[in-house]
């Protein structure tokens, strides 16, 4: 059982406050990450709730017990750290008995946690082997292993997968899921990356400069961000955002052509979001839509998107066909599916809901 319940967490080294008052409820057995760009505070919310650093202001209950003060070894809480941080003199089966040892555990019951946790990580072939003989991915399963055998009520991991390479890292992915619904404890996973976010997480977090935008299910965050930070973090390639005046029921860019939309919104000026999978290309610019100058291709494969520059200078890419060849330097008119269209404040980019 593992319900946590954040009240206004702010952090503070020396006189720079780098969290601003984190409000955040995190359920049994839930999957939650926490991304954002590197420095806006997810390892050291991290920290303070496993307890390697104190709380400055606000409140960390655990099951409903206050722990701002309760020492990392009796919060049940174990952390998995990006730098592995294994011990190097010993082989991987010392790795993951130390800590359990430290916790008081009997040897026959060391034993049977470290059985257990090389059967659910595939370590049987390892357990003689030190780290410097193990890949990062080893290297990985390994520090996993090592909190595993702790039977920690919360599970901490941060950024676990970001010193592996591109292959390996969507394989041990799937082996934190996996292991997620094996174990069925909470899990708090931090990561820059919104694709691992988006894959993974029952529940995202995405935090900003010490704050958190928007907390969702990867399928709200991509539908109805909260604002444009969301809407562009999310989603790859990221959402266009252009800056539009409405006249009646059209929207226009100056010099640059309009697009007919159904809004009901007040304001004259908004910011629209549009996704790739939304946006289509025609070319020529007769017809309806916004004006646009082919700049490059990126060819996948299955399809392409292409980056087109609207009038204003705003950069759009758009999903097409892989045949579909627009050339560099094409002129091309922009259009937008029904109903796939994002509002923003053109003020504060908060979303504005029709
Ligand atoms: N021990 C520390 N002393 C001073 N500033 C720190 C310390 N740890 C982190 N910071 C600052 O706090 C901010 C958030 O850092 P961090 O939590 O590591 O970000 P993230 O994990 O999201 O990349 C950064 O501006 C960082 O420089
Ligand atoms: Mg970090």
């Amino acid at each position: 059982m593992a319900q946590l319940l954040l009240r206004g967490i702010k952090k503070r080294f020396k006189t720079t406050e780098v969290l601003h008052g984190i409000d955040l409820e995190i359920g049994d057995r839930e999957f939650v990450v926490f991304v954002g760009p590197s420095g806006c505070g997810k390892s050291t919310l991290l920290r303070l709730i496993a307890g390697l650093d104190p709380i400055s202001d606000g409140q960390f209950f655990l099951n409903g017990k206050l722990m701002n003060d309760v020492a990392p070894s009796r919060r049940g809480i174990a952390m998995v750290f990006q730098s592995y941080a294994l011990y190097p003199h010993m082989d991987v089966y010392e790795n993951m008995a130390f800590g359990a040892r430290l916790m008081g555990l009997d040897k026959a019951e060391v034993e049977r946690r470290i059985a257990e946790a090389v059967r659910m990580l595939r370590l049987g072939e390892l357990l003689k082997r030190r780290p410097r003989e193990l890949s990062g991915g080893q290297r990985q399963r390994v520090a996993i292993g090592r909190a595993l055998v702790r039977k920690p009520d919360v599970f901490l991991l941060d950024e676990p997968l970001s010193n592996l390479d591109a292959a390996l890292r969507s394989d041990v992915r799937l082996e934190i899921a996996r292991l997620h619904r094996e174990i069925g404890g909470t899990m708090i996973y931090v990561t820059h990356d919104q694709v691992e976010a988006m894959t993974l997480a029952d529940k995202i977090v995405v935090m900003n400069e010490g704050r958190i935008e928007q907390v969702g299910s990867p399928r709200a965050l991509y539908e109805t961000p909260a604002n444009t930070f969301v809407g562009t973090f999310i989603g790859s390639p990221r959402m266009s955002l252009v800056t539009v005046t409405r006249e009646g029921t059209r929207l226009g860019i100056a010099d640059g052509g309009s697009l007919p939309i159904d809004t009901k919104l007040d304001a004259r000026a908004l910011k629209l979001g549009m996704r790739p999978d939304a946006v289509s290309l025609h070319r020529g610019q007769g017809g309806e839509g916004f004006h646009a100058q082919v700049v490059y291709t990126e060819y996948l494969g299955d399809n392409a998107y292409v980056y087109v520059r609207l009038a204003d200078g705003t950069l759009l890419s758009a999903r097409t066909a892989p045949n579909d060849d627009f050339a560099p330097d094409e002129r091309v008119s922009v259009t937008l599916a029904p109903g796939t269209a994002h509002f923003f404040s053109a003020e504060d980019g908060r979303r504005l809901v029709p």
